[in-house]
């Protein structure tokens, strides 16, 4: 079944600021739904960038990595719900009891219809090198282990995970198709890979089972961010998902 594009095109809003942010929307406009506010924007627009998006009806990731002790994670987690966050993240190396735990507080104090889907990193593929010795993860073996810790989190209650490209077959694969994947590292046909080191394009990131696809410098560095998402959405139209 084919779904709306505009529902699966997440843009990261990697800017430093509200204006900077308010902006990048206005100009990209009716081409993109939801957006995704990362570690940059956060630390410098703080909880009135969700305010901004959500006043114009887009929706929310909240891409803030939560990783600490359950105590915290879980009550970090229920202040993004409580802002209007649609979707939150945690790292599953946080670990089963902080996942549970945000889990069973999400459940408790949301209502169902505006409850976040909570989902998990699995590995950051930028950290497969640990240290100045190590040789860096191969794709075989950094998929491995993000299908394991997908699984975990499964287990423990996420309703999805974020899946590096190379681990999208093997995730879909063991966590069935109910399990919601939202994949980075996204290029556009004809676009620069940049330092993203696995890529995928938007339509085979969507065949192969993305529930959400996040794009950011090929649409928020360029002279017509509106042009490109809609290139975007296009691309993914009449793909066949899950
Ligand atoms: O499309 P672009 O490479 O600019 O997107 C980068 C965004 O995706 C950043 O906000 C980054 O946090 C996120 N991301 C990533 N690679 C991952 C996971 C997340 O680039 N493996």
């Amino acid at each position: 079944m084919a779904r709306d594009p505009r529902d699966i095109l997440v843009v990261a809003l990697d800017v430093d600021g509200i204006d900077a942010a308010r902006d990048l929307v206005d100009r990209i406009g009716d081409q993109a739904l939801w957006y995704k506010v990362g570690l940059e924007l956060y630390s410098s627009g703080g909880p009135d960038v969700v305010r901004m998006l959500k006043d114009q009806g887009k929706r929310v990731f909240a891409d803030l990595k939560l990783y600490d002790i359950p105590n915290t994670v879980s009550r970090a987690a229920l202040c993004l719900a409580n802002l209007g966050a649609d979707i939150i993240d945690l790292h599953i190396q946080a670990g089963w009891d902080a996942i549970t735990k945000t889990v069973t507080l999400l459940d408790e104090e949301c209502d169902a219809a505006s409850r976040p889907d909570l989902i998990g990193i699995t590995v950051l593929t930028s950290a497969t090198k640990l240290d100045e010795d190590d040789q860096p993860l191969t794709a075989e073996a950094m998929a491995i282990e993000a299908v394991r810790r997908a699984d975990l989190g499964r287990r423990a209650g996420l309703s999805g995970v974020v899946a590096p490209t190379p681990a999208v077959a093997g995730i879909r694969e063991k966590c069935g198709n109910d399990f919601k994947l939202l994949v980075p590292g996204i290029r556009p046909q004809g676009s620069a890979i940049g330092d993203q080191k696995w890529v995928a394009t938007p339509a085979s990131a969507v065949a192969a089972g993305a529930c959400w696809i996040v794009v950011g410098r090929p649409i928020n560095q360029a002279d017509d961010p509106a042009g490109v998402a809609e290139k975007i959405l296009e691309e993914m139209t009449g793909v066949e998902c899950l």
